[in-house]
């Protein structure tokens, strides 16, 4: 079982580039971004919690992700592998996967750090958010997520740097390289 965690500021290609590991190595996703927008369209008080955080671009509680996240973990059947998209957020998320792996006899086995310039970052999403209906891809709440994304997130590369899994992995240029890049992280750690 191997526990990747894919990592990066909005609009480095997180999504896009984990549903071509599921494509080619049959992993699980879990992309707690997507777990909360289905909670937010079926209306549930989880949905209705996230909706007011997500529309502001700013983190749902952490205890609130992480009971989220077990959840989805306990529900998985055997996987070869699992892909965490979106989580960890902060390094108390990180720390509390590491524990909830821990009682698997389980650990994160590779962190990949998608790193993509501000700028393409902003125009990317801003591109999406012509097309993805996503409430939080405009300008301002863009520029919020980012914000939030160095204040509460970056430190999380340290925690993973520690732990020894980290990857940095150059996210611009073609799709294709960029999966590339990541393939030989995943084939190197298995
Ligand atoms: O991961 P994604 O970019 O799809 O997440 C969209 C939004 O969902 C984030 O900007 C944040 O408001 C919320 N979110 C969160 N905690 C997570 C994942 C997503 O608060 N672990
Ligand atoms: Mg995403």
């Amino acid at each position: 079982m191997l526990n990747v965690v894919i990592f990066g500021p909005p609009g480095s290609g997180k999504g896009t580039q984990s549903e071509k590991i599921i494509a080619k190595y049959g992993f699980a996703h879990i992309s707690t971004g997507d777990i909360l927008r289905q909670e937010i369209k079926e209306q549930t008080e989880l949905g209705k919690q996230a909706k007011a955080f997500i529309d502001k671009g700013e983190l749902v509680p952490d205890a609130t992700i992480i009971d989220m996240l077990e959840k989805k973990l306990e529900s998985l059947t055997t996987a070869q592998g699992v892909i965490f998209d979106g989580f960890p957020r902060t390094v108390d998320q990180a720390g509390a996967l590491k524990k909830m792996l821990r009682k698997r006899g389980e650990d994160v086995n590779v962190m990949l750090n998608l790193e993509v310039q501000r700028e393409e970052l902003i125009q990317r999403l801003l591109k999406r958010g012509e097309v993805s209906g996503r409430s939080d891809d405009n300008l301002e709440t863009i520029e919020k997520r980012i914000r939030v994304y160095e204040e509460q997130t970056a430190p999380v590369i340290e925690f993973y740097k520690a732990e020894g899994s980290y990857h940095a992995i150059l996210g611009e240029g073609a799709i294709d390289d960029i999966f590339g890049r990541i393939s030989s992280a995943i084939e190197n750690a298995q």
